[in-house]
């Protein structure tokens, strides 16, 4: 009896500890060659939509914009936290509105991400307290070439760090005091699309003293050990000026805006860093930061230089350890590319802004099937018209339904995904003892549709359950199938089932074939249906 009594009493004090310890707190974990984020105990894949930015300012505003979310499928909702409001007047802190976000979202079912709106919002300064705008002498501003002051706070200044950090942490011990039990709240974004302007880097005095420092030993430690993975574009910089292991910055990088970019984003991302850090000692959940992506055409000052972008990655990520990865935000066509270029490290892609257009459910789909992506977002959610028939709550759902299986195959080299418009109307797959081709619905040529000069973007995940078999879900494909194994063997299909999982088991709704199968050839869901399908397939000679 007293074993019992003691073993329960240890084991109780295990779990104290775990949850104390934070390993129960939402995290994100490896999965084979991929990343999942943990949350309440399980695998979560963010189906989401971040708020415009000043919607959710007040309750009285966010209460037309809930249903939206719930009815579109939403699991999640990225919505600033603005340090103007919550630290109105220095070291004074108000929580009711982040409280009241936390508590209305559990109300609907919903998690958040927050979204740190703290020195910078898309480079500028905008949601910095009255009493730091004020304060100039206190919390210094960057200067460009000409010495003139911009409303970007300098990351070079202890104060304006400090101010930061401060209020950062303050909110991450309300949350874990407010939230940690039910974890409403399931990451965080750190500042928002961080970047130089209008120069390339800051003249700000300070500024104008670290530049003609010896380049920080942690950086060129960091190139030096990771030298083999490093971006080749960043490889290059450093290769074209010798490979030195010591110097100023203009000594190791060359003269040339690019150094100018290196040095500003070694500096926001050691200030970032610090500030995500501070938080994390407050509450140890997922943090990231988003970047703008810049116009390959223009140069550094000409866009938000230096923020979290590919070509600066690995300055970013020799700046501290504290930001779990970095994001891309989409309002320019190239997903792939980009997306390409984030993972190329082996990080886990999360895009937390897509703007939302009529591609983007399509894209959310690929980038979860084949990015394997933690979780997809578009911007400016709540602009929706008719939240109910919207492409994306009818993607989400799809995504919804699969989410235990992709989970369960993850990171295993099992699930891709395909993306398809007029220009790339045909994509290969291998996977398993199979070779698929999806094709574009419209290229059969057998709906209206087909005839148009643009055809809507369509996409679909694949994911191989078993030998031979398969789940295919999305919208506007069509998909033929041939053996991998030698040339004289032949692909067929065995049985396609349409269905939808009901409290996670499968339920077949309609067995199909004759013309839902064109007779056994192909594997189809046209454009405007949103399908899972169950395929086996099988070999003949
Ligand atoms: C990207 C920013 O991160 C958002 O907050 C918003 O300003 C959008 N741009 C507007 O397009």
């Amino acid at each position: 009896m007293f074993n019992i009594l003691k073993n329960s009493f240890l084991l109780s004090v295990l779990l104290t500890m775990q949850i104390g310890f934070g390993q129960n707190f939402p995290h994100l974990q490896k999965k084979g060659n991929k990343t999942q984020l943990i949350v309440n105990g399980n695998p979560f894949i963010i189906r989401g939509g971040e708020l415009g930015n000043s919607s959710a300012t007040t309750m009285e505003s966010m209460e037309s914009i809930w249903d939206k979310l719930t009815d579109m499928n939403l699991n999640t909702v990225l919505t600033p936290i603005y340090w103007e409001l919550i630290e109105k007047e220095e070291g004074k802190f108000d929580f009711s509105l982040v409280d009241d976000l936390i508590l209305r979202a559990r109300k609907e079912n919903l998690k958040l991400v927050f979204l740190w709106f703290g020195s910078w919002k898309n480079s500028m300064s905008s949601h910095a307290p009255e009493w730091v705008k004020l304060n100039q002498k206190k919390y210094p501003r960057i200067k460009d070439d000409k010495n003139k002051s911009h409303e970007i706070l300098t990351p070079f200044s202890e104060n304006n760090l400090a101010a930061d950090f401060n209020a950062f942490q303050k909110l991450m011990k309300h949350i874990k005091d407010f939230d940690q039990k039910e974890q409403t709240v399931i990451m965080i974004q750190v500042e928002n699309e961080i970047g130089m302007l209008p120069t390339a880097r800051d003249y700000y005095p300070l500024a104008n003293e670290a530049f003609q420092k010896q380049v920080p030993a942690e950086l060129l430690k960091y190139m030096q050990q990771n030298k083999e993975k490093l971006a080749p574009e960043f490889l290059e910089i450093w290769k074209k000026n010798g490979f030195k292991t010591k110097g100023n910055w203009e000594e190791v990088f060359g003269k040339g805006l690019q150094t100018d970019e290196i040095f500003m984003a070694w500096y926001f991302s050691l200030f970032t860093n610090k500030v995500a850090k501070v938080g994390k000692e407050a509450y140890s959940i997922p943090m990231f930061v988003n970047a703008a992506l810049n116009a390959p055409e223009k140069k550094p000052g000409e866009y938000p230089s230096a923020g979290p972008l590919p070509h600066v990655m690995d300055v970013w990520k020799a700046g501290g350890n504290a930001i779990d990865f970095l994001s891309p935000d989409f309002y320019n066509p190239n997903f792939k590319h980009w997306n390409d270029l984030f993972i190329r490290q082996g990080d886990p892609l999360f895009i937390p802004e897509h703007r939302f257009d009529a591609t983007a459910p399509f894209k959310g789909l690929y980038a979860i099937g084949h990015y394997e992506a933690i979780g997809f977002s578009p911007f400016s959610i709540e602009s929706v018209g008719d939240a109910k028939k919207e492409p994306l709550g009818k993607i989400y759902e799809l995504i919804e339904q699969l989410r235990p299986v992709i989970e369960q195959n993850k990171g295993k080299g099992k699930i891709d995904g395909v993306l398809l418009d007029k220009e790339k109307a045909s994509q290969i797959i291998q996977l398993g003892n199979y070779e698929f081709t999806f094709k574009h619905d419209y290229t059969l040529n057998w709906s209206d549709g087909a005839k148009e000069a643009v055809w809507p973007m369509t996409s679909a995940i694949i994911i191989e359950i078993a030998t031979d078999e398969f789940y295919i879900a999305g919208s506007g494909i069509v998909v033929t199938f041939k053996c991998l194994k030698d040339i004289n063997c032949n692909a067929g299909i065995l049985k396609t089932d349409q269905g939808k999982f009901e409290n996670g088991k499968w339920n077949t709704i309609r067995h199909f074939n004759g013309d839902q199968t064109h007779q056994g050839r192909h594997l189809r869901i046209a454009v405007d249906d949103y399908e899972i399908q169950k395929i086996k397939l099988y070999s003949y000679e």
